[in-house]
């Protein structure tokens, strides 16, 4: 059987989701301060997009003290929902009480450092709980013809949203990231804005057998894996994205400008 039938479905989202993962940069406060500075000018004056900008923790407090319209993310939480004794960790709370509106949880970088279905679903019930939004990453490591990647990423869903109710899924936002899409190495490309959304249709029926179909309706899906300011539009066009997830090229003030840009020209 085809595991992709085309139905479309319509978030009737009102703005674009642009997010910044920056992962493990930049080296010091002061290159994060211009970066943030950069993507903050350019934000305030766009009214059609939310812009999330997810630094590295060390720079929460300071960046998330900006006034603009900029939201800070975090790009990680800890599994466990009560402070004590956990060497490392931070918790959804403290993120919370800093002003932190989204967390990123189950990215394919930290999945790959062994982190699992089971934890990752932990970590969405925590942030969920306390309010944070939280842009859940899946995506397949290769993507065969046979569509055996549809069912990977039916489990990454299945066990990544497990025992949540509609109460805390109404915060979530699913980010498709095809692990070969992501760029790092030579062979990494983006995925094609085609294919993305037949995607992103799948990912939606999935949806809708765990949250019904009203609640599945509403989650945005985003795009993440080699973004730049070439295929954004593209992906936000014709592959109807509710939003994209940007790494490499948010480090970059001119292109991450350009994806804002044309995000915000996109949405309404
Ligand atoms: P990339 O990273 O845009 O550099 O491919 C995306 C991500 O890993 O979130």
């Amino acid at each position: 059987m085809a595991w992709f039938r085309v139905l479309k479905y319509n978030t009737g989202m009102s703005k674009k989701i642009i997010v910044a993962n920056w992962k493990m940069n930049p080296v010091g406060l002061k290159e994060a301060k211009v970066l943030f500075d950069s993507a903050k000018k350019i934000a305030n004056k766009l009214s059609s997009i939310e812009t999330v900008i997810c630094p590295p923790f060390i720079y929460l407090t300071e960046l998330g003290y900006s006034m603009s319209k900029l939201k800070i993310g975090a790009q990680d939480v800890s599994v466990f929902d009560f402070e004590g004794a956990h060497t490392g960790e931070v918790s959804a709370k403290m993120l919370k009480n800093l002003g932190v509106k989204y967390v990123i949880v189950g990215h394919s970088e930290r999945r790959k450092l062994g982190e699992t279905n089971e934890t990752i679903n932990k970590k969405i019930g925590v942030s969920l709980s306390l309010g944070l939004k939280v842009i859940f990453c899946i995506g397949e490591e290769k993507r065969d013809k046979d569509g055996k990647f549809a069912e990977f990423i039916e489990t990454q869903i299945s066990e990544g949203l497990k025992g949540l109710g509609n109460d805390l899924v109404k915060n979530l936002i699913i980010a498709y990231e095809p692990v070969w899409a992501i760029s790092g190495n030579a062979k990494s490309k983006a995925d094609n804005p085609e294919e993305a959304f037949k995607v992103s249709v799948l990912i939606r029926k999935i949806l809708m057998e765990f949250v019904g179909n009203e609640m599945a309706r509403k989650i945005p899906i985003l795009y993440g894996g080699s973004v730049n300011s070439e295929n954004a539009g593209k992906f936000l066009k014709d592959g109807q994205m509710d939003g994209l997830l940007v790494g490499s090229k948010s480090l970059d003030k001119e292109e991450f400008k350009k994806i804002l840009e044309i995000a915000n020209s996109i949405g309404r």
